[in-house]
């Protein structure tokens, strides 16, 4: 955390009727400033200013946004907190102090990308040292070694510590081999030994060039596991990360390949294609298809032949469409993936084999033959049926009529017939939809509370809660009295309970209140909001000791989950009763 003083000069310096000022029209009500909110629409002001106090804040009474002035300007500007306070100690003139936290963790990563380098330095050199299996089975892979090279490749020996005592003498520690998964720790011996062993290296690098993780491949026929990819590390998210994207991203082509492996997509960029990618070791993840989405428009997918490779299409399909990449389909002949087609049939074919991949609509009507029997009624039948559960699928009307042309012609039935089928189809979709819509719209008052979930479960606990934290907030000084009887774990929801914890953690060190112990990394702009409208929310309610003290029986009390009434005795059960019959009063 930042110095309390840093944080109170900073919001000295800025003002938040100023600030906020900057970004919208203030107007003054009596004492008040208000202000259409600038988080929701609306054309009467409700968003309330509090600047003349102790602790300045907003507050917007009909969105629950709300916080000091690090907060606003995190939320006006979708920014985080560092990035929030760095933007308005430029606007003060100051300078942010340097926090030691922050350092260590990056120090931590800069040692382990260095790491990584020299790992990948050694391995690379490891295929030209006296093992030469590494290279053998590369070259019997048929890579070129400008291939080899380029992608830096490397192999592992059958040294347990091979490795180990390379990156020892330049000085890295234990704690960074293990960190950088490079190296695990034996629970015989307690010696650490190294990962990857009698494997191919294939770095991972990213698109600043930094070697984050490693793949390696087994040189030995059944060696298992096949693969063996880093864990994710402090410089590694395997979901957030395209094997080969740092060349791909210079390819400058708006379409990308996406291939399984890592061999598949060595070998198609060696015929020449350099956009292609992989996802690494895991399915395809959105954050990945974001990424793609960042430099291309298309993407052709060309996973292996078998059914495990068109299962994780069609997931890759729907992935990409959701982001806004337009899929295609590779489809393969007698080849089970790009390596091994290219190999069999050369760059050529697979060139064409890319320009007349079907589009992803293409591709899913082609499917719903799949183990039918096309010579067969029953077989047509079935087929059809999938295919108008396609065709429904197609939103735009008249991208719809070209497809189902094509099937009525494929199928050679009335088109007629078919629309008027998949029209039917369309129409029990959205009478389904409106159905689950206004099932969600019942039950949604009860369900929703997204900043504190356990609220709708826990009603009086969650509102004795926040009446003991607004009186904190209120007396401070009171903090230890109230601790002395409730603690934290104590507290039923977790949100409130997070709040109070904090209090707890701060108040005891020095810290004076204010909601600012509430708009740091810790809690999100939701959060921090709900927080501002606690003293809101009670502005003209008096709350005393005596209240204090029902909140905290109310907490004290058993909650309704934790009691089975089954189990309970005649006697017991009317004394659970009248407890809680106790308690609505
Ligand atoms: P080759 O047999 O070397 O041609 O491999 P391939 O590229 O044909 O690989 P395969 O289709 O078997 O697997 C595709 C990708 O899945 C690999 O590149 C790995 O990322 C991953 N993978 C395969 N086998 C394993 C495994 O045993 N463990 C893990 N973690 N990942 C694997
Ligand atoms: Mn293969």
């Amino acid at each position: 955390m930042l110095p309390q003083e840093f944080i109170y000069q900073l919001k000295q310096a800025n003002p938040i009727e100023q600030v906020m000022g900057s970004y919208v029209q203030l107007i003054r009500a009596g004492s008040l400033l208000k202000c259409n909110c600038p988080f929701h629409s609306e054309k009467t002001p409700s968003c309330v200013v509090y600047a003349d106090t102790q602790d300045p804040h907003f507050y917007c009474f009909g969105c629950h946004a709300g916080g000091d002035v690090i907060s606003f300007i995190r939320q006006i500007e979708g920014i985080g907190y560092m990035d929030a306070v760095r933007m308005l100690a430029e606007r003060a003139g100051m300078t942010v102090p340097s926090q030691s936290q922050d350092n260590r963790e990056e120090n931590m990563r800069m040692r382990l990308l260095e790491l990584n380098r020299a790992a990948a330095n050694y391995y690379y050199k490891q295929l030209t040292g006296p093992d030469k299996r590494g290279l053998m089975y590369l070259k019997e892979r048929a890579l070129r070694p400008d291939i080899i090279k380029k992608y830096g490749l490397g192999f592992a020996g059958d040294k347990w510590d091979g490795l180990l005592n390379a990156m020892q003498q330049l000085g890295f520690t234990e704690t960074e081999l293990l960190a950088a998964n490079l190296c695990g720790r034996s629970q015989k011996t307690n010696n650490l030994y190294d990962k990857f062993r009698n494997r191919v290296i294939f770095p991972i690098i990213d698109l600043r060039g930094n070697v984050i993780a490693f793949g390696g491949r087994t040189i030995e026929k059944g060696g298992e596991p096949k693969y063996l990819n880093s864990s994710d590390t402090p410089v590694f998210k395997k979901g957030r990360n395209l094997f080969s994207m740092n060349f791909a991203k210079k390819s400058q082509s708006k379409r990308l390949i996406l291939a399984e492996g890592y061999m598949d997509v060595i070998a198609v960029h060696q015929a020449g294609f350099e956009n292609v990618v992989a996802s690494l070791g895991t399915a395809l993840t959105p954050d990945q298809c974001r990424l793609m989405r960042q430099y291309a428009d298309e993407v052709v997918i060309s996973y292996d032949s078998d059914a495990a490779g068109q299962n994780a299409t069609v997931k890759a399909v729907n992935l990409l469409r959701a982001v806004g990449l337009r899929p295609r389909i590779l489809h393969m002949h007698d080849a089970k993936d790009p390596d091994e087609y290219i190999k069999k049939f050369g760059a050529p074919y697979f060139r064409k084999l890319l320009e007349d991949a079907d589009d992803a609509l293409t591709y899913e009507l082609k499917r719903c033959r799949d183990g039918t029997d096309p010579a067969s009624e029953d077989g047509t039948i079935t087929a059809l049926h999938k295919a108008v559960n396609v065709l429904a699928g197609i939103e735009n009307e008249l991208d719809r009529n070209v497809y189902l042309s094509r099937v009525a012609k494929d199928y050679d039935i009335n088109p007629e017939i078919l629309k008027s089928q998949v029209e039917r189809e369309i129409r029990k979709r959205r009478a389904g939809a409106k159905k689950l819509d206004w099932q969600r719209r019942i039950t949604a008052p009860m369900l929703r509370d997204p900043v504190n979930p356990d609220a709708t479960q826990h009603h009086a606990e969650a509102k004795a809660e926040e009446q003991i934290l607004c009186y904190l907030f209120r007396q401070p000084d009171a903090l230890e009295s109230v601790l002395a009887r409730i603690k934290p774990e104590e507290f039923v929801t977790a949100f409130h309970r997070k709040v109070y914890e904090k209090l707890a953690e701060l108040l005891p060190q020095g810290y004076d209140f204010s909601l600012s112990l509430f708009s740091g990394e810790d809690f999100t702009p939701d959060e921090t909001g709900r927080i501002a409208g606690i003293p809101a929310k009670y502005e003209e309610i008096e709350i005393n000791p005596r209240t204090v003290e029902d909140c905290i029986r109310t907490l004290k009390q058993k909650p309704m989950q934790d009691v089975n009434i089954e189990n309970l005795s005649d006697d017991e059960a009317s004394a659970f009763f009248a407890q809680l019959r106790q308690n609505k009063r």
